[in-house]
Order: structure tokens, then C-alpha cells, then sequence
């Protein structure tokens, strides 16, 4: 069987398509990088938002076209499996397999049934399975924990991925040896709320360790670099702060949503802290961290949001000083307490709102990032960037940065980059060694040079 498989949505899932790839393989499947080379093609949808389900929807159309052509078996996997939306797009659109994201071990079996196959239970084997690590990669994700015990108004994740499961800390160990072993450099552990490690029924009961302390043993197992995501404002405690600080592996680099700079608002949203809670926890981590990188979500024109409100969002940035954000028109999504009980805004006021945040974000990343220049910064060279001869990769506040080849410095790998030039969007650098002196650049190919030097290219 050859399968291609396609991914929507947050680095959750990407961990889950790496997981379900994994057991395609050990079935004997081949990963193909292609739709038209694969008889399976297993799409990862993703449900928090409209734009995402329109795209799988206009895949599977698609799809549906090419079924009637050749023989081809589609699946459907992730968020939208999981919900009734997405169970009747599958039917119109003749979905043959449908894994919600607690059935995904569901796989093999789903390969042998031969028949349609459908399977939406959150099952406790997920916990436990270790997934191979990803094959010639520096970073790797790893899920401490999955599903969400908040209920914020606008979002369907509890629905679509369930009540809070902590997975066990030796699992998550085991896993991290094994991504160790296999040369990675930078683990990103993964939950919708990995603040909230440790605090589930199950987890309380077994004793697990709690985030701030699961940071600290996880900085113990040599890694060189750990990166979380995401964390509930909520469930941010002081010695998470601590934690990082004392534990030299955990980047400087925090992620806290805030949806939202209205108190108003948030209450709306059941985001169950206010403006000032929020900015208690940035102060906190600023106290902890003085030179911490700080990014959030930010949802614009939830409904009933007043220009006052939108007003206190743009304070709030100006408040905190983000380097970066990910900001988002709310949508309506069927299932969620605000679809059901609150009218949405108009579509233009929403837009314009985007647009002016985005001015802000972009004043704050200009800003950010140029006072990067002159700085000496710790960059994981992904691989090959877009001109030839450059690296590209991202730095611990995961800045994303460039810089020219050098001597001793060709290829992936975590090096020292001194920075010379910034833009909002990007941190441009020159590599140096231990010294602190600049590693001298590998020459550059040019093609223009070459076509001039090349006798036969004279005509
Ligand atoms: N509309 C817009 N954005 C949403 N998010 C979650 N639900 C919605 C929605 N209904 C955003 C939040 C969350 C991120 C993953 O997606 O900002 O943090
Ligand atoms: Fe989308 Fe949320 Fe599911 Fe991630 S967990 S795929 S963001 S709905």
C-alpha cells in the first residue's frame, strides 16, 4: 500500500499524523509524497476554526473525483473526525475511513476491515504508545498530555479531543530517550494545556509530577533545548517560571494566550482570569525571565466586542510587548456555547479589526527583532533556506533566522549566530565559532559569475 497523508491544523497534529505514518509503516505501507503516487490518502483535519473544514471539504471533492477513476481508499482523521460536521462531510463525500484523535491506533484495524471504518472513542492505549522518533530531524514534538478540561465559549477542542489525559512521566521519558538516541536537539512537549500536567483526576491519583517539575526532569535528560506548547493562562503557576529559569534547556520563550484584553470579554469567553491576572503572570515571568520572548493568540471580534474592548486588546499588547502573535477573526463553529447563544459580528468589522492588530504586531516584531541586531543568539539550522548557499532555522525564542554557510558549518546542527540585520518577519546573521570570531563563509555559488566564466557558454 502506498499512503500519502495530509495535515491541517496545530503541531498536535502534526505529532498525530507523525504517530499514525509510523503504524502505516510497521503495516507494511509506504509513505509516498504525493496524492496521485498513493492509494490511501488520510487527511488530519483540523475543527477550530471554518476556514479549515472548507479546505477539507474542497479536498475531499476532490478526492471523491479521483475515486471514481482509480481504486484509491480516503480517511479522514483528527478534529473534525471527531465531530457530527465532520461525520456528515465524510458520508456526502464517501469517506471510507474516519479516525477520531483518541481512535488513531484504530489504524491497523481500520486497514483490515476492508470495508467502511469508523472509530471515535477516546481509548486509554494512546497514552502509552511511543511512536519511533522522526528519522534525520534536530527537533521533535513530544505530547505530555492531551484533550482540555476548560470549557472556553468559543472553542470545540474539549469536544473534539476530550477530557484532560496526563500521559504517564515515564512514557514521556522513554519517548525523549529515544528521540535523544536518534539526534535530536530541540523537544517541544505538546498538550492543549501542558500547564495543566499533572492535574487530572487520573494523574493526581498516581502521583505524577507536576509541570514546573516535569520541565525540571526533562532539562535532566540532556536535551539540549525544550520548547512547550500551549499554556492556559490559568494554570500558569509562579514556579513554571522558576522552573524555566533554573533549568538551562528550557528556552526563554513563552507562549500564553490571552485571547483577548477585555476583562469584559474574556468573562464572555469563560477564559476565567481577568486583564490583570493575565499581566500578574507576565510580570511574574518577566521577574523570572528578564529576557523572555513572549507570544500569544489573540481572537478578534468575538461577538458582542466593543471598540472599547478591541481598545483594550491593542493596550494590551502595547502592555505586554509580544514579539509575536497569532491572531484570528473569530468564527462561529457549531457545538460551542457562543455559536448557540451569541450573534456574531459583522464580517467587515471583524476584518477591519484584524487589520489594525496586525499593524500592532507588526510595529512590535519590527521592534523586537532590531533590537536582536548586535546580539549573539543559539540557532537550530534546520537545513537548506530558500537562496542557495544560506541555512535557515530558528533561534530559542524562536525567531525565524538566516545566515550564509561556513566553514565548519554546512549542514543542520545548533550553532552561535551573531546577528547583523533584521526585519520584522526574519533575523539575518553571520555564524561564529567558540572564539566569538566570525567562521569564515563558504563560497557562494553564483550563477550569473559562472555563466560569464564559462567558455561554453559564450555564443
Ligand atoms: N474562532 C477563532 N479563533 C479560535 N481559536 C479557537 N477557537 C476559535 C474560534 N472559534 C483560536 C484561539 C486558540 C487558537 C488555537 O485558535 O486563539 O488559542
Ligand atoms: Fe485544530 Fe484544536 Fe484540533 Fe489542533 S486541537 S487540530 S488546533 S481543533
Amino acid at each position: 500500500m502506498k499512503a500519502h497523508l495530509i495535515t491541517y491544523g496545530c503541531q498536535m497534529n502534526e505529532y498525530d499524523t507523525h504517530l499514525v505514518e509510523s503504524q502505516l509503516v510497521s503495516f507494511g505501507a509506504d509513505i509516498v509524497p504525493s496524492v496521485d503516487e498513493a492509494d490511501f490518502v488520510l487527511i488530519n483535519t483540523c475543527a477550530v476554526r471554518g476556514k479549515p473544514v472548507d479546505k477539507v471539504r474542497s479536498l475531499l471533492g476532490d478526492l471523491r473525483k479521483q475515486k471514481a477513476q482509480r481504486p484509491l481508499v480516503v480517511g479522514m482523521m483528527g478534529c473534525l473526525a471527531q465531530l457530527e460536521e465532520g461525520q456528515q462531510i465524510a458520508r456526502k463525500f464517501e469517506v471510507d475511513v474516519l479516525l477520531g484523535p483518541g481512535s488513531l491506533l484504530d489504524i491497523g484495524q481500520a486497514l483490515e476491515a476492508n470495508e467502511r471504518f469508523w472509530g471515535l472513542q477516546f481509548k486509554d492505549e494512546l497514552h502509552g504508545h511511543i511512536p519511533p522518533p522522526p528519522q534525520g530531524k534536530l527537533q521533535a514534538h513530544l505530547t505530555i498530555m492531551r484533550g482540555c478540561d476548560h470549557h472556553c465559549t468559543y472553542c470545540i477542542v474539549p469536544t473534539t479531543r476530550g477530557p484532560q489525559v496526563s500521559r504517564h512521566p515515564d512514557d514521556i521519558l522513554r519517548e525523549l530517550d529515544m528521540q535523544l538516541s536518534a539526534g535530536v536537539q530541540e523537544v517541544t512537549l505538546l498538550g492543549q494545556n501542558v500547564n495543566a500536567y499533572g492535574v487530572d483526576q487520573g494523574a493526581k491519583l498516581a502521583g505524577y509530577p507536576s509541570f514546573a517539575d516535569l520541565l525540571r526532569l526533562v532539562g535532566r535528560s540532556g536535551v539540549r533545548r525544550i520548547k512547550f506548547t500551549t499554556s492556559h493562562p490559568m494554570n500558569f503557576t509562579e514556579d513554571v517560571a522558576a522552573a524555566m529559569a533554573e533549568t538551562p534547556a528550557v528556552c526563554e520563550y513563552v507562549h500564553l494566550p490571552v485571547q483577548s484584553g477585555s476583562s469584559r470579554v474574556l468573562r464572555r469567553m469563560a477564559r476565567e482570569y481577568t486583564r490583570e491576572k493575565y499581566l500578574g503572570h507576565i510580570a511574574e515571568i518577566k521577574k523570572h525571565l528578564p529576557d523572555v520572548v513572549l507570544a500569544t493568540d489573540i481572537i478578534v471580534g468575538f461577538p458582542g466586542e466593543t471598540e472599547e474592548d478591541f481598545a483594550e486588546t491593542l493596550s494590551l499588547y502595547d502592555e505586554v510587548g509580544y514579539d509575536s502573535a497569532y491572531m484570528f477573526i473569530y468564527s462561529a463553529r457549531p457545538g460551542t456555547p457562543s455559536y448557540r447563544h451569541f450573534a456574531d459580528l459583522p464580517r467587515e468589522l471583524k476584518t477591519e479589526r484584524l487589520q489594525r492588530l496586525i499593524v500592532k504586531q507588526k510595529e512590535w516584531s519590527a521592534r523586537k527583532n532590531a533590537a536582536k541586531v548586535g546580539t549573539v543568539q543559539e540557532v537550530l539550522l534546520r537545513g537548506e533556506a530558500h537562496e542557495s548557499g544560506f541555512l535557515e532555522g530558528h533561534t530559542r525564542g524562536n525567531h525565524p533566522t538566516v545566515v550564509p554557510k561556513a566553514v565548519g558549518a554546512s549542514g543542520p546542527g545548533v550553532y552561535r549566530a551573531r546577528i547583523e540585520h533584521a526585519t520584522p518577519h526574519m533575523l539575518y546573521g553571520r555564524l561564529i565559532g567558540a572564539d566569538g570570531q566570525d567562521l569564515p563563509e563558504l563560497p557562494r555559488f553564483n550563477p550569473e559569475a559562472a555563466a560569464l566564466s564559462h567558455p561554453l557558454q559564450m555564443v
